[in-house]
Parts: structure tokens; sequence; C-alpha cells
């Protein structure tokens, strides 16, 4: 199989692999309170590109995980990513009317519901985790704990929401950029890889700046697209950052800069893996679709 073919096929299984493990987990929009049940399920079903659970099945790969295994870890970082998302786009955040193609959360089912939405989304990624089958649950959940607090992701998101209209130096930036996207996304590879063997302290150190190192361009392509992309294409809004005067790559280095940086760090994360072998494959192909995505 031509291998553009091969990883068209491979993510796509696993993309509705952590769908139907997320259908399953998540309480039935027939369930009292209905109007919560149904907020939960909108925000995370039936839309997203699932880089994260895509990263946390290629990383179990690398240590030969079972997919079955994995697949709470990929649900439990998609349904924190979607939480995230919830109170990213509310009035009092990035006040955003569209995700994903549709009408935010917030919209659809008013701030209150989405608020609550977002909240309990993040109980019920713990609660799959704290119930998972995996080697060392408390390690899992102490991870997933400190990627998204405020020494995580919500502080990334303050120090975003700070930095509007601000001039950011370099380091500051990538700090923020660290916080509110990468630290989910290293703890997405993290989780997965521990879902199989063992590591050596070389090989972790490796995965880690690899996950650091595609977790910081993915939000420096997300800053890139908001620019370049387009509402359709992006299923967001599109030119918001300059709007909201956020302080994003683009704003402090350009475009010209920005592109240069995503492929200095594309470069990074392959060299990472070059001891790895044939079983870092799938994270390989992530690094560069994760680069060269258009929405
Ligand atoms: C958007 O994430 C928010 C960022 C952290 C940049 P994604 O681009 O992964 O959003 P979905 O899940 O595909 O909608
Ligand atoms: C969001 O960053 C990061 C999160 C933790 C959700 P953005 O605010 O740039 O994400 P989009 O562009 O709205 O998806
Ligand atoms: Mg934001
Ligand atoms: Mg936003
Ligand atoms: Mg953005």
């Amino acid at each position: 199989m031509h291998p553009d073919v091969a990883w068209a096929v491979w993510s796509g299984e696993r993309a509705r692999r952590v769908e139907s493990v997320v259908d399953g987990f998540l309480p039935p929009a027939t369930e009292p309170p209905q109007r919560l049940h149904e907020a939960m399920r909108y925000a995370v079903l039936g839309g997203g590109k699932r880089v994260r659970a895509l990263l946390a099945y290629a990383a179990g790969e690398l240590t030969s995980a079972d997919p079955a295994v994995v697949d709470r870890a990929a649900a439990a970082v998609e349904l924190i990513h979607a939480y995230s998302l919830i109170h990213d786009d509310l009035p009092c955040m990035d006040d955003d009317v569209l995700r994903r193609g549709k009408p935010t959360c917030h919209i659809a089912f008013g701030e209150a519901t989405a608020l609550l939405a977002g909240d309990a989304l993040q109980s019920c990624a713990f609660e799959a985790l704290a119930a998972a089958p995996l080697r060392d649950r408390g390690q899992a959940v102490l991870l997933l704990a400190q990627a998204v607090g405020s020494r995580g992701m919500a502080g990334g998101q303050e120090i975003d929401l700070a930095a509007a209209g601000q001039s950011l130096d370099l380091a500051e930036l990538e700090h923020m950029h660290a916080l509110k996207t990468s630290a989910l996304i290293r703890a997405a590879v993290r989780l997965g890889a521990d879902c199989g063997r063992p590591m050596s302290a070389d090989e972790n150190d490796a995965l880690h700046r690899y996950a650091s190192a595609i977790g910081l361009a993915f939000q420096v392509v997300d800053d890139v697209l908001d620019v370049e992309g387009t509402a359709q294409s992006l299923g967001k809004t599109a030119g918001k950052d300059a709007v909201q005067r956020k302080s994003t790559y683009v704003t402090l280095m350009g475009l010209a800069a920005a592109r240069e940086r995503i492929e200095t760090l594309h470069v990074a994360a392959r060299t990472t893996l070059t001891g790895f072998g044939t079983g870092a494959r799938r994270l390989l192909e992530l690094a560069d679709w994760i680069v060269a995505r258009t929405h």
C-alpha cells in the first residue's frame, strides 16, 4: 500500500475508534439532565481532527501497546480538549460563534449550559482514566491533571487572555504556547506511550522532546491558519487573532518567520525519533501532517 494511503487508512480508523469510545463513555442524551448531556455530546462528537487521540495511539505503537488499552487515554485527551474549546469560545474568552463548522456550544445551548458541559467533560476525562485498564492509573491521572491545570493548559489560557494587546517577547510567547496547547499534546503522547512496554530514560527524554516540538508547532500552525485560512476551510472564524489583538507567532514574528519556525520544529521533532526504528512510523507521519495541515 502507498504510504499516504496507509496513513489515511490508519488515521481514519483510529479517529473512528476514539469517536466510538467517547460515544460509549458519555451519558446518553436521553438521560437527565438531557440538555447538559446533549451539550456535552454536541461539543465532542462528530467533529474535530482528533489529533490528540491520534498522538496517543501513535505513541502507543512506539511501545507496542494494545490499542484497546490506549482507548481510554485517547478518549480522555479528546474530552479535555473539547472542554477547553467550549470554554475558549465563551464570550468571556475568545467570544467565538463557530467551531467545527457548527455554532459554538454556548450559541447552541446558552452560556450556562456550555460552561457546565465543559466542566462535566473535564470530569468525564478523569473518570475515563481513573477507571481504565492501565498499568498505573494514578500516574496517568496525575499526568493529565498537571497538564491541564494552572501550570498547564488553564494557566496558558490565562496568559493568552492577559497578553491581548501586549507585546510579549519570543520566550514569553513560547511559554504561553507551551502551556495552553503543548501541555495537553505532551500528555497525549506520554499517556499513549505509557500504555505499552516501559521506556528507558533516554527514550522518555526523546519522546518528550518530540512532543514539545510538535505541540509548539501545532499552535504556530494554528496562528498561521488564523491569518491564511477561511471560516469555510477551518470550520471556525478566521482572522480573529488580529481583531482581538492576540499575541501570536504571526503578530510577533510575521508570517515568513512563523513558517520557518514551523519547519525548524518539524525537523527537530523528526530528528528526536531517529533512534526508535519502525515503531515511530505513525509519530513521524503525524509530525508531517501537523505541519502541513490546512485546517
Ligand atoms: C484547536 O485545536 C485549538 C488549539 C489548541 C489550537 P484543533 O485544531 O485540534 O481543533 P479540532 O479538535 O480539530 O477541532
Ligand atoms: C486555544 O487556542 C487553545 C486552547 C487551549 C483551547 P486558540 O484560541 O487559538 O484556538 P482556536 O483558534 O480558537 O481554535
Ligand atoms: Mg484562545
Ligand atoms: Mg480561540
Ligand atoms: Mg487560534
